[in-house]
């Protein structure tokens, strides 16, 4: 009988050695957070981390680990990084927030998603043809017109697709118009209510992390209707849809 219990001790632990070794391997899926990248959506845009990489699929998402930093890339050339979070948009790669006064850069890099797109039809979502992985275009100028061409015109050589340049106001509005339909930018948030919205903001908010999400939904659209308040400026170009769907608070 003892010899059993021990026989069945050592098997039970090597189903637990075995189960733990073979977790191992995809550790760092399991842990990783899912971002997306948004213009609106891009699918096939290829990005890296430190440890991660790949390709964003048809509703834009990525892979990154807590702390990372997200390098996007089309072809060999970088479109830019940020540090890993649940939105990156053209904007965010270069450090911009207001949706009504878009950068230069940020601009052409939406120019080029929107040219690119694989359906132009189906505006949901931009798809980066994957003949475009191997678009050799580094050392280009995403601030420069004539950069823009050329990559447009490398492109054009990879796929044979005759892509017509979007200009800048059609690139801006559209960005601007998805966005703003489905995200409020929580990075603006950060300096008065804290990275998790754990602080009094201006020592006069309640602390919104622990506030329900129905009574943040409630905040929010009070803001953007009432009257003049530090809050209104900070909301009230968002549709009501952003609003509600604002991620904070708990259920
Ligand atoms: C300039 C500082 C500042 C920024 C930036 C800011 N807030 Fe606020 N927020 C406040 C203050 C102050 C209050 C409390 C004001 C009040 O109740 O009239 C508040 C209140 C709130 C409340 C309701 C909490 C309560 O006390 O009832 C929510 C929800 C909220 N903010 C969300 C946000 C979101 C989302 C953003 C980013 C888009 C944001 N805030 C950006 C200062 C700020």
């Amino acid at each position: 009988m003892k010899y059993i219990k021990f026989i069945l001790i050592i098997f039970v632990s090597l189903i637990f050695i075995s189960c733990n070794n073979s977790k191992t391997s995809t550790d760092t899926n399991i842990n990783a957070n899912e971002g997306a990248f948004i213009d609106s959506p891009v699918k096939g845009l290829r990005y890296t981390t430190d440890k991660l990489s790949g390709y964003t699929d048809d509703q834009g998402k990525f892979l990154y680990m807590t702390g990372e930093t997200v390098s996007f890339f089309l072809g060999d050339l970088k479109l830019g990084e940020a540090i890993g979070q649940k939105i990156i948009t053209p904007l965010t790669l270069n450090k911009e927030y207001n949706l009504n006064n878009i950068g230069i850069k940020a601009t052409n890099i939406a120019r080029i998603l929107q040219t690119l797109d694989n359906d132009p039809l189906n505006g949901a979502k931009l798809v980066i043809n994957s003949e475009l992985r191997n678009l050799k275009i580094s050392g280009l100028d995403l601030k420069s017109e004539a950069d823009i061409n050329t990559i447009i015109t490398k492109a054009q050589d990879l796929t044979n697709v005759n892509y017509i340049l979007v200009n800048s106001t059609m690139a801006q509005n559209e960005m601007k118009n998805y966005l703003e339909k489905h995200y409020i930018n929580l990075t603006r948030c950060v300096s008065c209510h804290g990275q998790n919205f754990e602080k009094k903001a201006l020592q006069q908010s309640l602390v919104v992390k622990d506030m329900t999400k129905e009574a943040v939904t409630k905040a929010l659209l009070g803001y953007k209707y009432g009257p003049q308040s530090i809050m209104k400026s900070q909301i009230s170009f968002y549709t009501d849809e952003a609003l509600k769907n604002s991620g904070l608070g708990t259920d």
